[in-house]
């Protein structure tokens, strides 16, 4: 029987154990959890342990080895927060909390499987971070995988997926333009996106028009990480609901984009 999304989590002091620039102002951290399990869609709240800020900042699992408790974030540099975390070095300690929020796994389209049916991951810039963990949640080969990048792409390395599509808006690598330009939802079991407003809102209007099963996850600034704060408020068609407990993946359909 498993906990009810976001009950089971810890809040400990870890050593990171390596980092690495992956593109400009993009970096990865990697760390041993010896915390509950988490899986792909969930996010960790994530600080230094000598820190100017009071608060951790919402991060992705990008990647979970249970074999080895090994956890890996993709982060882009952007503000104060950020800017700490891209400080810390192999050695430094941080504080983490988590694993927060629901699964992947738990978005469930309501249709049946046909035979051969794949599913489609849209991720753009740093927005790839939780769906690289999904597809190393998936069978391989039972997926497409489609990112989009301002400038070259960055991140994919070791996905197991049928076909990968990438577009750079700056012409750098795969196609040239934005990803969704590129992404047509119709042959999709169902649609699973992360990313800027821009790209989820086209991508949600695509399934939509297709009547494909659309899943995307949210970004919202975050106090709590808990529930408590009401901080993280997503309007959708039930009403305000957190970013934080109630997501931060939620069905595109339900989700008020202008609300
Ligand atoms: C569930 C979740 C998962 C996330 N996963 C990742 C990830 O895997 N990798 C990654 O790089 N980033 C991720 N983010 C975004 C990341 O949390 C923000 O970039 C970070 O909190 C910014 O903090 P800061 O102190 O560096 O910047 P700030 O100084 O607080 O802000 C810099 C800029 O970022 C904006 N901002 C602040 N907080 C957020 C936020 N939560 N979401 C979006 N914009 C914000 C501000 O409005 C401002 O424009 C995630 C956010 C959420 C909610
Ligand atoms: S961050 Fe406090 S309720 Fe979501």
């Amino acid at each position: 029987m498993r906990d009810p999304p976001g009950t089971a989590k810890q809040c400990l002091s870890v050593q990171i154990s390596a980092r690495r620039d992956v593109a400009a102002g993009i970096f990865q951290l990697e760390t041993i959890w010896p915390g509950p399990a988490p899986r792909a869609g969930q996010f960790f709240l994530i600080k230094p342990r000598r820190s100017a800020c009071f608060l951790g900042r919402p991060i992705s699992v990008a990647e979970y080895d249970p074999a080895e408790n090994r956890l890996r974030f993709l982060i882009a540099k952007r503000g104060r927060g950020t800017g700490e975390l891209a400080a810390l070095r192999p050695g430094d300690e941080a504080e983490l909390t988590g694993p927060l929020g629901n699964r992947w796994e738990d978005m469930v389209p309501e249709r049946p499987r046909a035979a051969g049916e794949r599913a489609a991951l849209v991720g753009g810039g740093v927005g790839i971070a939780p769906l690289l963990a999904l597809g190393a949640e998936l069978a391989p080969g039972s997926y497409d995988f489609y990112g989009g990048f301002k400038a070259a792409p960055f991140g994919l390395e070791g996905l197991e997926c049928q076909d990968l599509v990438t577009a750079s808006e700056e012409g750098l690598g795969g196609n040239q333009g934005r990803i969704s330009d590129f992404f047509n939802p119709a042959p999709y079991r169902a649609v699973y996106a992360c990313g800027p407003l821009p790209l989820l809102k086209a991508v949600a209007a695509a399934c939509e028009n297709s009547r494909t099963p659309c899943f995307i996850s949210l970004e919202r600034p975050m106090a709590c990480g808990v529930g408590a704060c009401l901080g993280c408020a997503v309007a959708t068609r039930r009403g305000n609901r957190r970013c934080c407990i109630d997501g931060p993946l939620f069905p595109a359909h339900e989700v008020l984009f202008h609300g």
